[in-house]
């Protein structure tokens, strides 16, 4: 059976979704967790982009140990030179250069002709190779290039010492048999192809991203590059945990496999969701809520009789466990530390104290604490920010006929308290505008969502909020039973993150950089 190698770019590609902005340490938090899924190659950057981007890279690249990592570079000797600083510290490096071949992005992007084009990407391949031994080389917009020019193209880089050529469906535009024949034309007319992997990265404007990453497998696609969750530019790229089970429940049809850690897919699902702020909607294939549910009475009775009547792959796969311990208010450290050890969690003494005390205050609030509860309760402080500001209490008055009023008290990290009120438009508008009075901050708030993490009128809330001061943006967490508790939770997290930000001098937003 054929290895097919995967390529992770949620830290590069997928942290350019629309208001996503990770920190370093979220940054490492995510590559770790891709090694221990077994990927093979993660690409954690754009060093050029800006210096928290190469510090961010640069901190992955010190931090795991089993999996390639990748840094991506325009086709300029300064981007080059910005992955080589980056990727210093790292056990396997690949620099991944790209420069644009279609007559669209010639035309207009780069207003270079063909044979300029070829001129560019080949001095930035030769130049790159000086320093690395694997060299990828995409050129974007592969998907409407014209076919002889990416034969040319794909010949070009492999006489100049590309060890990979990706072939991105940059606007997600092709349907699987034109994208399959791609591949089906590059291996049967390239010099030379044998001797380097070929790539696939597509994503999902039209739907067809996994679709068509599965037809250049069909077609002799090395590699295939995506996302956790399928996030990215736009509708996002490939969801790698797609292509990952389609692979391995049809592997009688692909012939192909990877070697990934299937049972590792969950969590790393819910890390990616976590830290970047994006939900998975429920009907999302592999990984969404109800992927595994079983609704209707037929189905049921299907489920009751023969699994395999109505499902293609278990959900122990890709590590969801039926949870036979539920824990209440009764249960004690011992059966709470034994959950947290089922649940895949390593924390220290101090963690646990820190966790079993916010166990039992849930747990006097809510009769049965399950495993989502205690997966949200941990993971809302997955990322220790220091804590500039706690909040100590919240108060509010809310009528439909009054004004909404919300008093906000809050230990500092110097030991001492404030407390400050404010009106709003709302309760949560009157809670953050007394935030902001009482932490002397001022902020815009881009993105607020709140979601309840299991059913229930006692369910906990999660809100997840983005807010942005001049040239920063952060994002902040906050779970609790009270949706408004949970507000101020995460507002209070965001402003400590922004405090901690504020302090590096490096930026991490790529909003100047074009991609040329
Ligand atoms: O979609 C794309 O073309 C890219 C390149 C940088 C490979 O992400
Ligand atoms: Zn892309």
């Amino acid at each position: 059976m054929r290895k097919i190698y995967i390529f992770d770019t949620t830290l590069r590609d997928g942290e350019q979704s629309p208001g996503v902005n990770l920190n370093m340490q979220e940054k490492v938090e995510i590559a770790l967790q891709l090694e221990k899924l077994g990927i093979d190659r993660i690409e954690a950057g754009f060093p050029a982009a800006s210096p928290g981007d190469l510090a961010g890279v640069n901190a992955v690249a010190r931090a795991v140990k089993n999996a390639s990592i990748i840094g991506l570079a325009r086709s300029r000797e300064q981007d080059i030179e910005a992955v080589r600083e980056a990727l210093q510290g790292a056990q396997d490096p690949c620099i991944h250069l790209f420069l644009a071949t279609s007559p669209i992005h010639r035309k207009h992007k780069l207003r270079m002709e063909k044979h300029e084009v070829l001129e560019r990407a080949e001095a930035a391949i030769r130049y790159a190779k000086k320093y690395f031994d694997k060299v990828e080389f995409s050129p974007e917009d592969a998907g409407r290039t014209e076919l002889d020019f990416l034969c040319e193209v794909t010949a070009m880089a492999i006489r100049a010492g590309a060890t990979v050529v990706n072939i991105p469906d940059t606007v997600g535009y092709l349907n699987p048999s034109e994208f399959g024949n791609i591949f089906k034309t590059l291996k049967e007319n390239v010099p030379g192809i044998e001797k380097i992997q070929l790539s696939a990265h597509c994503h999902d404007d039209l739907g067809m991203a996994t679709a068509n990453a599965l037809a250049a497998v069909l077609n002799g696609a090395d590699q295939i590059e995506g996302t956790i969750n399928g996030i990215g530019e736009r509708a996002g790229n490939t969801s790698l945990e797609e292509v990952v089970m389609a692979l391995e429940t049809r592997h009688d049809y692909f012939q192909a496999k990877t070697s990934l850690v299937l049972g590792e897919i969950a969590r790393t699902s819910r890390l990616v969701s976590k830290l970047t702020g994006m939900p998975v909607p429920g009907n999302k294939a592999i990984v969404g809520a109800n992927a595994f549910a079983h609704e209707s009475g037929i189905h049921q009775d299907g489920m009751l009789k023969e699994k395999t009547t109505y499902e293609i792959m278990s959900p122990e796969m890709i590590g969801l466990k039926d949870s036979k311990l539920v824990l209440g208010k009764h249960s004690g450290r011992h059966a709470f530390r034994e959950k947290l050890v089922d649940l895949g969690y390593v924390l220290g003494d101090e963690q646990v104290n820190a966790a079993f005390a916010k166990f039992k205050d849930l747990a006097d609030k809510k009769k049965n604490v399950t495993d989502e509860d205690i997966r949200a309760l941990i993971e809302e402080k997955l990322i220790e920010t220091p804590e500039v500001f706690v909040l100590d209490t919240i108060q509010l008055t809310y009528g439909n006929q009054s004004v909404p009023t919300a008093t906000i008290r809050v230990t500092t990290i110097e030991g001492g308290s404030a407390e400050e009120a404010a009106v709003g438009n709302g309760s949560v508008d009157a809670i953050y505008k007394a935030i902001d009075k009482v932490t002397n901050e001022e902020v815009e708030l881009e993105d607020y969502s709140i979601k309840s993490v299991t059913h229930g009128k006692d369910a906990l809330g999660e809100v997840h909020v983005v807010m942005r001061q001049g040239e920063y943006s952060v994002q902040g967490r906050g779970v609790s039973t009270d949706i408004l508790e949970a507000s101020a939770r995460a507002y209070i997290d965001a402003i400590n993150r922004l405090i901690e930000k504020r302090k590096s001098p490096a930026r991490s937003s790529r909003d100047n950089v074009t991609l040329i």
